[in-house]
């Protein structure tokens, strides 16, 4: 087994090849000056399993089509079985089309990535209209979840705090988290006005009057979802509102605007690589991938 990255995983990359013991292999990753994409191996693939790790942010066009040279080219140098570790997998919220003329990306995406590697590992993927990566990918997928790593953070660090997911689709992930802790928890009314605007209400009222209020969301892009959420815990009498994200994308100057939001601390696992990163894939990958060495 060989283990690389495309570029946007490496800290992530070179901790799992340590803990399970195989080589990482450093793929060269340029441009042309015209800006086409460079991709080349460094090591001999033949007969051997390949994991390329690749989370798709930032840039994921450039990470997709990084990705995509990849697989293709190791299934071209020999590899034996072609392995895609994608801890956040971009694309997943386009997956219906919503005005006419629109690209469906999930099915694109989906359909690009089944041509080239043989199986799909990711965390958490936003599933909304699917029920699962079966209806993205025609290949093997495993979904892994963040949701045990984050129940024993909010136990250690919060133990006392109130749950809320800023809107319904998050439920999967605050309620079943606050169930674990054995917290109270409620699910916000989010209305999106654009990318850039949205509104929440409390539909489930519950009291957040001197609590701690925990956020659980599974994206952080713009923060604006976040950012709502937060004004509405205070608005509620919160005493302070901590955020857990499982992907930190942090799109434009979200971060600038995180930071005044007033948020007491903002936490995310390391799926997509920033300064907020608490919460550790590592162990479930390493666990994962254990597996596929015994295979
Ligand atoms: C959407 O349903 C997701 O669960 C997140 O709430 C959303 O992607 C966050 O986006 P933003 O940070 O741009 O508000």
């Amino acid at each position: 087994m060989i283990i690389t990255t495309c570029g946007n995983s490496l800290t992530l990359t070179k901790r799992l090849a340590k803990a399970l013991n195989v080589p990482f292999s450093p793929l060269t990753v340029s441009a042309f000056p015209d800006g086409e994409v460079y991709i080349k191996f460094n090591t001999t693939l033949k007969d051997k399993i390949i994991v390329i790790v690749e989370s798709f942010q930032p840039h994921p066009d450039q990470s997709l089509l990084r990705t995509i040279f990849a697989a293709e080219t190791a299934r071209d140098l020999g590899a034996k079985r072609i392995i895609l570790i994608a801890p956040y997998l971009a694309y997943l919220r386009q997956d219906a089309r919503f005005h006419p003329g629109e690209a469906i990306s999930s099915k694109i995406v989906g359909k690009l990535l089944s041509s080239c590697v043989d199986k799909i590992i990711t965390f958490d993927p936003h599933l909304h209209r699917y029920r699962s990566l079966n209806a993205v990918f025609s290949i093997p997928s495993t979904v892994l979840t963040a949701n045990d790593l984050i129940v024993n953070y909010i136990k250690k660090k919060y133990p006392k705090a109130v749950l809320v997911g800023p809107d319904w689709e998050s439920s999967q992930w605050a309620e079943r988290i606050a169930k674990k802790v054995g917290t109270e928890s409620t699910i916000f009314e989010k209305k999106r006005y654009s990318s850039r605007k949205v509104r929440v209400e409390m539909i489930k009222p519950i009291s957040l009057k001197n609590k701690q209020v925990l956020i659980v969301d599974d994206i952080i892009s713009t923060g604006h979802t976040l950012i709502e959420a937060a004004k509405k815990a205070y608005r509620e009498g919160a005493k302070k509102v901590i955020a857990v994200g499982i992907h930190g994308i942090f799109a434009e100057n979200a971060w600038t605007k995180l930071k005044k939001a007033n948020i007491t601390k903002i936490v995310t696992t390391n799926c997509i690589a920033h300064p907020t990163n608490t919460i550790d894939i590592v162990p479930l990958l390493t666990k994962e991938l254990q597996k596929e060495k015994r295979r």
